[in-house]
């Protein structure tokens, strides 16, 4: 069946419809319609062109992908060659560059010379050539002279238009970088490495690794994008005086140049830019590697011309690589406040984004055996911006034969404990927690917070302090700190050491959960210690259970039960806990709470507005009546306890139907239960 001529001309409509919005998305940075709505039309598309396979043409927008792999690339003349581009890495080198332009081409001091100024994209260069408006060749740059026809993987990439829009020259080559912006690149090695396939590096080679598969099929899954910054032929040559206004005349072609180009006056101009994006660049959403300038008079380039195979007329101004190769002494292990053991490469001191770098994190285990770190390799360093230095993968072929792969040390380097991964977890810990000097001040930090011992007029501050002057190295010696100490420091009046000494003897009398949370136990929070304390009665009980006995509490499973006959089997925190019940800390003993003999059983609790006591007190007399109480209103909750000023959760428990208590219903509730 023959297409008619609505079909036909819809089919025209489509092709501009989808060019035009591609040009809207890559040139003009300002998309008009959202992504699902162009989806459509070139599905319309696809199935206009799948009923009349009369209507495909090379050019329609369907047509990006080929079918057929390829053997090989074939090789390119370039009619005109490809070059690269000078270097300079500071300003006295910039500087040269001007002043030896200013000299070739006799300009006095008060004549003005203006450069084209664009960031250094961090891909690989691209020659595109365009006949009668037609992209008919994609080539790599190869030695400048002769490079590879990769024209079915570059028209896989959206960016670049397969057709010209506009007043197209009858020949148009633009030169420019494909690349591949961060954020498709780290998902691409996500993406990688989930299914066990090999990443890449970094941006840079994931667009050349794409650029040069064979499969065009395959370029067109990855994430390649481009902008172009020059010109190889041109027929018929072209009219504009100034190289700026050439590229800005290719955004009316419909090719996309970047939007940071600017055109600044001399070197004190490129300086300035070269500045502002610097500062922009761990923002951009993709790699740069400096900035170039061009000399922007088209007469002033020609008579510059070239040495060897870069142009007199234009430099590469680059930032301080955030990449370096340097070489690993040692890999150690260190203990972080909250007991993590974070492996750390010590490396040969290396000059890398601007700072001297001498060690990287290798975050945990996993990543040390994914990355395959040993002492002894050569490794990439990466150092972007502000972000921590990282060892970005070791190069294989320089591995001494004697290397060794790392393994976690059993015990904590700084305090001998037992160091434990709990399952499914790809932290190692101390598990030195009461002891480890490591982990000291969060320790007592914890201990002596609110929800724990609730040592009054302990703040963070002055534990660390405390810890600093050596007067204590573990919650149990808070207990033994006398008047002279803590009136001998940093504003601290005689009086509130008092107080002090007063809160701390008032600590003592408290609860076994007070207690088993203030440990702080790995994974134990207020409502675990709470179960424990209600399920062993006493700390004994807890301290000799076995792991299958503690996962028969309630919500403690296999990794907190791990956590909790870790922390016990060392003998380290058995003596602080000793040391503790010394000093003379103890709470009433439990009186098991049956969950059914009580009506509150399982009754879901919400606390809201202003009550007569302390909502932390309240929530204890709840739980310890077998009641859970959370901290936000849902379908689940049985009962809102309402005091003054209640807002938005009692509006929530309305609407829910929810029950909701004043503080009488809630004591005639209690009063109930108790009986
Ligand atoms: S101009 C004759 N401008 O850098 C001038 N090159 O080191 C040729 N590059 O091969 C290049 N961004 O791949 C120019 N804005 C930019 C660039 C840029 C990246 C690459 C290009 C070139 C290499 C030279």
């Amino acid at each position: 069946m023959n297409p008619t001529p609505e079909t036909i001309e819809r089919v025209e409509e489509l092709r501009q419809a989808i060019d035009y919005h591609n040009r809207r998305y890559y040139v003009n940075d300002d998309p008009q319609i959202p992504d699902a709505e162009y989806d459509r039309l070139m599905q319309e598309l696809q199935e206009l062109e799948h009923r009349f396979p009369s209507l495909i043409n090379q050019h329609s927008p369907t047509q990006r992908v080929g079918d057929k792999p390829l053997s090989h690339f074939d090789e390119v003349a370039h009619r005109v060659s490809m070059l690269s581009l000078d270097n300079a890495f500071d300003e006295v080198e910039m500087q040269d560059f001007e002043r030896r332009i200013r000299e070739r081409l006799k300009l006095s001091a008060e004549q003005p010379l203006f450069f084209l100024a664009e960031p250094k994209l961090d891909g690989l260069a691209i020659n595109l050539r365009y006949e009668n408006g037609c992209l008919i060749l994609g080539a790599t740059r190869g030695d400048g002279s002769r490079g590879e026809n990769v024209t079915s993987n570059v028209r896989t990439i959206n960016a670049i238009p397969l057709n010209l829009q506009g007043d197209w020259p009858k020949v148009l080559e633009v030169r420019g970088e494909v690349f591949m912006p961060r954020a498709g690149f780290e998902a691409f090695n996500e993406h990688a490495r989930n299914a066990s396939e090999k990443t890449f590096v970094n941006p840079r080679n994931a667009a050349a690794g794409s650029l040069r598969q064979l499969d065009p099929r395959i370029t067109a899954q990855r994430p390649l994008t481009f902008l172009s910054y020059g010109f190889g032929e041109v027929i018929p040559g072209q009219s504009q005086s100034n190289l700026s206004e050439r590229i800005t005349a290719l955004r009316d072609l419909g090719i996309p140049t970047s939007p940071l180009m600017e055109v600044v006056e001399g070197v004190a101009g490129c300086i300035d830019y070269y500045k502002r994006i610097a500062k922009l660049r761990d923002d951009l959403p993709y790699d740069i590697d400096g900035v170039v300038f061009k000399v922007d008079d088209l007469s002033f380039q020609e008579k510059l011309g070239f040495v060897s195979r870069a142009p007199r007329w234009a430099v590469a101004y680059k930032f301080p690589a955030q990449e370096e190769l340097t070489q690993v002494d040692v890999v150690e292990f260190q203990v972080g406040r909250t007991g993590a053991v974070t492996p750390v490469a010590r490396l040969q001191p290396v000059f890398v984004g601007g700072v001297t770098v001498s060690n990287a994190t290798l975050h945990n285990m996993d990543e040390v055996k994914r990355k395959d770190v040993r002492a002894g390799d050569t490794v990439v360093v990466r150092r972007a911006g502000d972000v921590i230095p990282e060892v970005v993968s070791v190069i294989l072929d320089k591995r001494p034969d004697s290397s060794q792969p790392v393994v976690l040390p059993t015990r904590c380097p700084v305090c001998d404990s037992e160091i434990i991964i709990a399952d499914g977890e790809a932290v190692a810990r101390c598990s030195g927690g009461l002891y480890c000097p490591a982990q000291r001040k969060e320790a007592i930090k914890h201990f002596a917070s609110r929800k724990a011992m609730d040592i009054e007029g302990l703040g963070d501050k002055l534990v660390e302090q405390l810890v600093e002057q050596q007067l204590i190295n573990t919650p149990a010696d808070l207990y033994s700190l006398s008047l002279e100490q803590l009136s001998g420091l940093e504003r601290m009046a005689e009086k509130s050491a008092q107080n002090l000494l007063d809160a701390l003897s008032k600590s003592k009398q408290t609860t076994l959960n007070r207690f088993l949370y203030g440990l702080g136990i790995r994974e134990v929070g207020e409502a675990t210690a709470q179960s424990l304390a209600q399920q062993f009665l006493t700390l004994s009980g807890i301290e000799q259970a076995d792991e299958e006995s503690l996962q028969e509490t309630p919500d403690v499973g296999p990794i907190v039960a791990a956590h909790i006959v870790s922390f016990f089997r060392q003998p380290h925190n058995r003596e602080v806990i000793d040391d503790l019940l010394e000093a003379g800390i103890e709470w009433p003993e439990i009186i098991r709470v049956e969950a059914e003999q009580t009506l509150l059983a399982g009754k879901v609790f919400v606390l809201t507005g202003t009550l007569s006591q302390p909502r932390d007190e309240i929530k204890e007399i709840l739980i310890a009546q077998g009641a859970k109480v959370t901290g936000s209103v849902s379908s689940k909750t049985d009962y809102l306890v309402a005091g003054e000023a209640a807002g938005s959760k009692l509006a929530k428990a309305d609407k829910l139907g929810v029950e909701i208590l004043d503080e009488d219903a809630l004591n005639i509730l209690l009063n109930n239960v108790s009986q």
